[in-house]
């Protein structure tokens, strides 16, 4: 694996709120089309990260380096530009449109960042492509059964799977996803993990989970935060038996 050609690397991460430290100097690497992990106890920093890769938070300091060219942290207008999209904690569909409306207006971002012109005032042309791309966002997740249906009659793993439609519907080159199996069962997280990975045959993935289990079998590689630092990173072997690791799940019953 090459450091330097990364799809996403940062290093030396520091943020504050106030007098609290919620991240320091935190490195994290996410390899072209590698599932990556980031786990960790309640509190440990890890929305911290995922909101500074996605804009929501800026650092403090630190670097960031998309393929290997360092540039400053990203805005949130900037990501589909830079071929990033993100899932947030807790799903947010509108309840009253169909599942293929939530999708196309996950689409109107297209349209501001120029990938599809003439957003604003769309034309006839414009609202086909975002069609098109949306029914495909959903084809990839296997819910294009679900485009008629109210986004308030879906179950909730079904739900899960829409949203993360409408991220895809950018068509990133980097996903990110914060709790994707958060509130699911056993079975739906096997199948979250089968989804996940086959989408990683076209992009990069990076998982915030708080529970080590869900993410051991589709991740390739893991960064374990604790009290903002990362304390551990590697295959979830190598993760799962070092000391540090166990220490922060057991005092915290996780
Ligand atoms: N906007 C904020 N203002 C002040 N403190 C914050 C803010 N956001 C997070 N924190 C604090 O920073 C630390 C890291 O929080 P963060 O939400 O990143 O943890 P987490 O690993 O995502 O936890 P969880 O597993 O509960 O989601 C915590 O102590 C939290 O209270
Ligand atoms: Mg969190």
């Amino acid at each position: 694996m090459s450091t330097n050609n990364a799809a996403l690397r940062v290093e030396g991460v520091n943020i504050s709120f106030g007098g609290l430290r919620a991240l320091n100097d935190v490195y994290l690497e996410i390899g072209t089309n590698e599932v990556v992990g980031l786990i960790g106890p309640n509190g440990a920093g890890k929305t911290t990260l995922f909101n500074a890769l996605c804009g929501l938070v800026q650092p403090d300091s630190g670097k960031f380096f998309l393929n290997g060219g360092e540039q400053n942290f990203p805005q949130t207008h900037q990501l589909v530009d830079l071929g990033i999209a993100r899932t947030l904690q807790g799903v947010g569909l509108f309840g009253d449109l169909t599942v293929l409306e939530n999708v196309m207006v996950g689409a109107q971002h297209l349209a501001t960042s120029g990938l599809i012109s003439a957003a604003l005032g769309r034309s006839a042309k414009d609202e086909k492509e975002i069609r098109r791309k949306s029914l495909t966002a959903l084809e990839r997740v296997y819910a294009i059964g679900l485009a008629n249906r109210r986004a308030d009659t879906l179950s909730y793993p079904d739900t899960k799977r829409v949203a993360i439609a409408r991220a895809l519907v950018s068509e990133p080159k980097i996903l990110m996803l914060d709790e994707p199996a958060g509130g699911l069962g056993a079975q739906d997280i096997e199948w979250m993990n089968l989804l996940i990975r086959n989408l990683s045959a076209t992009m990069s993935v990076l998982l915030v989970e708080h529970h080590m289990d869900v993410v051991m079998s589709v991740c390739s590689k893991l960064y374990v935060l604790n009290f903002g630092e990362v304390i551990a990173s590697g295959n979830a072997e190598t993760v799962r038996r070092d000391p540090a690791v166990m220490a922060a799940y057991l005092g915290t019953g996780a």
